[in-house]
């Protein structure tokens, strides 16, 4: 059984150790908050005894009671927090992305190398079955691929906090938020789990007064197609991401929360692809990350690193490439 750290009490939180919890594999044993109030509140949903609480990050890693932790902090915060787990000997899963920028990965990677411990970038939507039906249609027909659309646009309540000048960690600079990196980056893994590294990158961005991206159109170019992504997180699309194989082309409703799979044929004739998608989006990853932790599986967490390598790059060519510029940048 291994023994689960978190930190960060958000929703995505609680789906997570449900996963974990779930797979059997993981036990929830100590709860990070900035206060004991929401720590005990967290803990008290899993209605475990034994869970500690701490409200000081120091005596949190030094803790002998956990040997994973997963992060969902803002993004700006999960490298300093992924490099004191590692520095600790935690084994960490990290939500995405795991960092703010490329300097910021390459020292994470050395130093989680140097320790012998795991992080894993949790880009929970490449674990799903469903996904693994889109990846391996891919691979079937790699040689007709001749582009792909990829959408991920849902107008977001923080942007009516926003609004209303309450500066949400998710459309700041200061926390590395914006459209590409909260939501972009579900398509950006698309892209590359599918295709590989792009040989370049545009991004045309609509941004917004506090620095961060609202919404955006990001092409990525390969050798002999074009990977086209719409994202955003001030408007609702209803439009479907599409892969181009020329008369052929595979649907699928979202390029990150993906329910349904079409396939059109060459008369254009439209049939459902059934796949298994699970209640909680979290279960596979959680099922996934365990697996490797206890298999001590290098063969696939070099595959994944590498994804998050490309991942990180791509995310960070397009940021440059729009002009935004995170507070992240400026420290290193
Ligand atoms: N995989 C998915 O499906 C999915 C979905 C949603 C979000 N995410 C990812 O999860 C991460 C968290 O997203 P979120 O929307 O939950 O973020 P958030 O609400 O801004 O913050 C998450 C948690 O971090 C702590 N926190 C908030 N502001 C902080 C600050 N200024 N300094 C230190 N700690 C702070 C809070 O916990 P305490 O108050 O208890 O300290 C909070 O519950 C992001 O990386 C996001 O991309 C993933």
């Amino acid at each position: 059984m291994l023994k689960l750290g978190i930190i960060g009490t958000n929703w995505i939180t609680q789906q997570f150790v449900e996963a974990a919890e779930e797979t059997k594999s993981f036990k929830l044993s100590r709860v990070y908050s900035r206060t004991e109030a929401k720590a005990k509140t967290f803990a008290d949903k899993f209605k475990a005894d034994d869970v500690r609480l701490s409200t000081d990050l120091d005596e949190f890693f030094a803790s002998e009671d956990f040997e994973v932790v997963y992060i969902a902090s803002p993004n700006s915060l999960h490298f300093e927090q992924a490099k004191q787990a590692v520095l600790n000997g935690k084994n960490v899963i990290v939500e995405k992305p795991s960092t703010s920028n490329i300097h910021e990965f390459a020292e994470l990677e050395e130093i989680a190398k140097a320790k012998s411990v795991f992080v894993l970038e949790a880009a929970r939507h490449i674990q799903e079955p469903i996904f693994k039906k889109i990846s391996d249609f891919v691979d079937r027909n790699r040689a007709d691929v001749s582009g792909a659309t990829l959408s991920y646009m849902k107008y977001s309540s923080r942007y009516d906090d926003y609004l209303d000048s309450q500066n949400p960690n998710v459309f700041s600079t200061d926390f590395s938020g914006g459209a590409l990196y909260d939501l972009g980056v579900y398509a950006v893994y698309d892209a590359v789990v599918l295709f590989g590294q792009p040989d370049a990158v545009n991004y045309d961005a609509e941004i917004l007064s506090s620095g961060v991206d609202g919404s955006g159109s990001l092409t990525l170019k390969y050798d002999d197609f074009d990977v086209n992504i719409i994202v955003g997180k001030t408007k609702n699309s209803f439009m479907p991401s599409e892969i181009y194989f020329g008369k052929r082309t595979l649907l699928f409703d979202s390029a990150g929360d993906i329910t349904k799979i079409q396939a059109s044929d060459e008369k254009k004739h439209i049939t459902d692809i059934p796949a298994d998608k699970s209640d909680n989006p979290m279960d596979s990853e959680a099922v996934e990350f365990a697996r490797i932790i206890n298999q001590n599986d290098q063969t696939t967490y070099k595959q994944l690193m590498k994804y998050a390598r490309i991942v990180n790059h791509v995310l960070e060519q397009a940021r440059m490439n729009a002009g935004i510029v995170f507070k992240a940048d400026k420290e290193k």
